[in-house]
């Protein structure tokens, strides 16, 4: 069966790799000339650990193409999967203009039968939306259906979570189209992987509503954390007795700076927007995301009290990406507090294994180090921002003598603090 997939960026790559993977015939578009030449080539542009090798594979196995050519992309697939972006504004209003542009297309181009998969975090409506413009742009009538098939999909560990998903929803009214798609997914039917089949806005409420409780989880946790920190209590316990209740689950209840992404920050507000514009106000969800804003700012003054005084002092940065495995900076905790830091009379030396060429661009004032160690050298305070494996088994002898003082403020409890004070250190963390 031949497939497209509108919009080659991190969904959309994911999807066409690991659809041609399963054996499709997959042509994956962008209007990015530049970009298609590039991924044409076997260069891909974002940071995700096994996706190079099974998109050159496949495009050496010619299941895989890329183009710009979109008309071409739409006539001769019959599923049609929307993957572009929608970015949102400050108040959590989504940007819907490039879905729109492909609908618009989609319409124009239409030959046959079509299924219109959107793969896209959209608020809930966008599907009759999408469907809405498609019939306006037909030229000539061609029957379609359309499918909300939303990605719950991690940056790091993207494959694995396409290829052994904990479910697949499909919101749509037609049988047909379901199970059309359904094929497609069938190599997930070995894996007794379950199908959570909707309709159309229900389906785009599940996306959101996951993200919001899985975002809920942190900004919970994180709450203990700082509660912890008044009552001399250790969130590391809280958090594992609280996950061995079967009811709660022992995950992403790990405390931190708070979450930060591609996903969380948007879609908690673009899910409050949602509400909102209903004239339903989602308390929780507001509440979130106003306990994940000051946890980045409570890690400021955690920082600036280890300091003593911000004002001319050399702060080393370990890890400046939202999370490990992944270059991505968007909305990382890390990228806020140096900004506060150096607003505060700071100087920060940064070193991150994969995100420093973004970081250059957004905070050029930091200096950037080619190592761990190079970043902690002549530095005053050490703070660990991003849980990298390579930052799990530091060489403290080494770090003691590259660092002015000995304080460090991890804000990923990725060390033990008794073992840190034993070795002579002024260790702070969260919630411990
Ligand atoms: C998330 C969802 O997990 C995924 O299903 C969705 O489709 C896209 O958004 P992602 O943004 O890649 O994926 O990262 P994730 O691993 O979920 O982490 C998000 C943020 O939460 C990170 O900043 C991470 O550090 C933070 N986090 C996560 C915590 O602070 N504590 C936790 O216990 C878990």
């Amino acid at each position: 069966m031949n497939i497209c997939v509108i919009g080659s960026g991190y969904v959309g790559l994911v999807t066409g790799t690991c659809f041609a993977e399963f054996g499709l015939n997959v042509v994956c578009m962008d209007k990015d000339e530049d970009r298609i030449t590039q991924l044409n080539e076997g260069n891909i542009p974002i940071y995700e650990p096994g996706l190079e090798e099974l998109l050159k594979r496949s495009l050496r196995e010619g299941r895989l193409t890329f183009t710009t050519d979109l008309k071409a992309g739409i006539q001769q697939s019959l599923v049609i999967f929307i993957a572009v972006g929608t970015p949102s504004n400050a108040e959590g209003d989504v940007d819907l203009e490039a879905i729109k542009e492909v609908a618009a297309s989609i319409g124009q181009n239409m030959n046959d039968y079509k299924v219109i998969v959107t793969k896209s975090t959209v608020p809930v409506g966008t599907g009759q939306m999408v469907e809405n413009i498609i019939k306006e742009n037909q030229s000539e009538a061609h029957s379609f259906d359309l499918i909300s098939n939303p990605e719950f999909l991690r940056e790091g560990s993207a494959i694995e979570d396409f290829m052994r998903p904990n479910r697949v929803v499909l919101g749509s009214r037609s049988e047909q189209a379901l199970a059309i798609v359904k094929d497609l997914y069938r190599p997930l039917y070995l894996l007794e992987t379950p199908f959570v089949i909707t309709n159309i806005e229900t389906a785009e409420l599940i996306k959101y509503a996951s993200n919001a409780f899985l975002a809920t989880k942190i900004s919970f946790i994180n709450e203990i954390a700082n509660l912890c920190e008044l009552v001399d209590g250790d969130v590391h316990q809280v958090a594992r007795a609280m996950g061995l209740d079967n009811r709660i689950g022992p995950k992403f209840l790990h405390p931190g700076p708070g979450f930060g992404g591609s996903c969380f920050p948007k879609d908690t507000h673009g899910f409050a927007h949602l509400a909102r514009s209903k004239g339903y106000n989602l308390k929780i969800v507001d509440a979130v995301i106003a306990v994940n804003k000051n946890q980045r700012e409570r890690m400021v003054d955690k920082i600036e009290e280890a300091a003593g005084n911000l004002v001319g002092c050399d702060i080393a940065f370990l890890g400046l990406t939202f999370k490990p495995n992944t270059d991505d900076i968007r909305e990382a905790p890390a990228i806020f507090i140096i900004q506060k830091l150096i607003e505060k009379g700071a100087k920060v030396k940064a070193f991150d294994p994969a995100g420093m060429p973004s970081a250059r661009q957004v905070i050029p004032e930091v200096e950037y180090a080619d190592d761990a160690y190079g970043a902690v050298q002549g530095c005053d305070l050490l703070v660990i921002a991003t849980e990298w494996n390579q930052f799990r088994n530091l060489d403290w002898g080494r770090i003691q003598k590259l660092l002015n003082k000995r304080v460090v403020v991890d804000l990923r409890n990725i060390y033990d603090p008794s073992r840190m004070r034993e070795l002579g250190f002024a260790y702070t963390s969260v919630g411990r």
